[in-house]
């Protein structure tokens, strides 16, 4: 390649098709419109895309934080990348790659560096955690340890504890993170299943201490998101195992949907569903910790249908309250006003201010992508009963890595 061809290269932003499971979070968050999707591949539009990097943090898989480098005048189209199977190898050695300016090498950098980096942070007392350590082409194979329901019989959804043991293979993880499932079979173009993601359920030193296992809540999904009957692939995959069945397992992911680590650290959770995953985990993490002392306060708001859809109801009932204020948010108990999360948490502002206000308080959203909204609202409201304002505070807190939102 001549001096002159090699300065007319540029990096093209694309989405790895065999990591991104689909989730539509980057095209949502892309300020520009520079991402689109068919029925197969999620693309970005290399003419519209500017490199601003937001949709790299919010990204569950990383999928989205991948460059190729070409030729300005020949980049792969939109057509290119959605007959995608993989990505296309690298063409250009790395050494080779530098046309652009130092501005946008930095911001280039950052986002290939960061996984799920970006403008998202961790909380700074955050345990580094392990990312990507299975890949799609040599998962890790876990055993089914257990496999229980943890909503009442007669509830309409069934949700389930599955307990994963990695035996010798080394699995590290931490609360909050995620892992990539692999469902056995193909799709209705003959391909294999792309990978779904579920929140861990159990704290880092395993779901039982000291086993090289962990947890998942998996809800079976029986109907799309408009109502209509549906069997979900990987969910009733899932649900369906038996002791001993094996599963592959890609992962883990995530790395700033972390807890914080520092004593005096106090975590505001709002979780609807299996949502709940990542919060059992970190409240299991604190649980097994309370003879420390550590300080910090647990307070949860909490949203299902009624009690008997709420995963984990028995066991939360069970913590003490010294360790976790919980707060209940049922919409479908009969006799009984509607609530959802976000008005059980502007019922508790006083609480809830005041924790804001504690630079020391860490907040995580998950569960269902609607509540995302109402949420905002509630804290907005509250902030500005309590002479704060959160259009400078959510800037702040998500700058610090004390606010974090997983909604799928
Ligand atoms: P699919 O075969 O992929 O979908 C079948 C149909 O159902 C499609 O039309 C689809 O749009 C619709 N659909 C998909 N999901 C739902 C849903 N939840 N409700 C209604 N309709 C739906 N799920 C858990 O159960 N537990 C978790 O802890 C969990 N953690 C997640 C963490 C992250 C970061 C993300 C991105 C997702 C998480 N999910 C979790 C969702 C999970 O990845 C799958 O999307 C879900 O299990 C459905 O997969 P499926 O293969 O069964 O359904
Ligand atoms: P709803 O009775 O209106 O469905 P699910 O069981 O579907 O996972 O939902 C968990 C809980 O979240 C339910 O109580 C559900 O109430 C509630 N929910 C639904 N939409 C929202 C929303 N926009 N904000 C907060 N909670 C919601």
């Amino acid at each position: 390649m001549s001096a002159t061809e090699s300065t007319g290269l540029v990096r093209q932003h694309l989405i790895d098709p065999e990591i991104c499971i689909r989730c539509n979070t980057c095209e949502e968050m892309c300020p520009i419109d520079a991402i689109t999707h068919d029925a197969r591949n999620y693309v970005v539009k290399f003419d519209v895309c500017n490199w601003c990097n937001g949709c790299i943090a919010p990204c569950p898989t990383g999928a989205i934080d991948n460059f190729r480098n070409v030729e300005r005048a020949t980049p792969f189209s939109l057509d290119d990348q959605f007959g995608w199977d993989e990505l296309p190898a690298a063409s250009v050695p790395e050494k080779e790659q530098s046309s652009e300016t130092p501005d946008d090498v930095v911001r280039i950098t950052r986002a290939a560096t960061s996984g799920q980096g970006g403008t998202a942070r961790p909380p700074w007392s955050a345990a580094h955690p392990y990312l990507n350590l299975y890949a799609l082409q040599k998962p890790a194979i876990a055993t089914v340890a257990g496999n229980f329901r943890i909503t009442d019989a007669g509830a309409s959804s069934d949700i389930r504890h599955l307990v994963l043991d990695f035996g010798q293979q080394a699995f590290p993880v931490l609360e909050g993170q995620s892992i990539g499932i692999l469902a056995p079979g193909t799709d209705s173009e003959g391909k294999p299943h792309h990978l779904r993601l579920y929140s861990i359920a159990s704290p880092r030193d395993g779901e039982r201490p000291g086993y090289n296992n962990l947890s998942l809540t998996v809800k079976r999904v029986t109907a799309d998101h408009d109502g209509q009957p549906v069997k979900g692939v990987c969910s009733n995959y899932l649900c369906d195992l038996a002791k001993g069945d094996k599963v592959q397992v890609v992962g883990p992911y995530g790395n700033t949907f972390l807890m914080p680590n520092h004593p005096g650290s106090s975590l505001l959770m709002v979780c609807t569903g299996t949502g709940s995953a990542p919060m059992r985990a970190m409240t299991e993490r604190r649980r097994r910790r309370i003879a420390r002392n550590e300080g910090g306060e647990l307070m949860l708001f909490f949203g299902a249908r009624m009690p008997q859809e709420l995963p984990y109801f028995g066991p939360l009932l069970k913590l003490p309250s010294e360790l976790i204020d919980i707060n209940f948010a049922f919409s479908r108990v009969p006799d009984e006003p509607k609530k959802y999360v976000q008005d059980r948490i502007r019922e508790r502002g006083e609480a809830v201010a005041r924790m804001l206000r504690d630079e020391n308080t860490y907040v995580y959203i998950c569960g269902l992508k609607g509540m995302e909204t109402g949420v905002d609202e509630a804290f907005r409201d509250i902030c500005r009963e309590h002479g704060l304002s959160w259009s400078e505070l959510l800037p702040t807190l998500r700058e610090q890595g004390r606010y974090h939102v997983e909604t799928y």
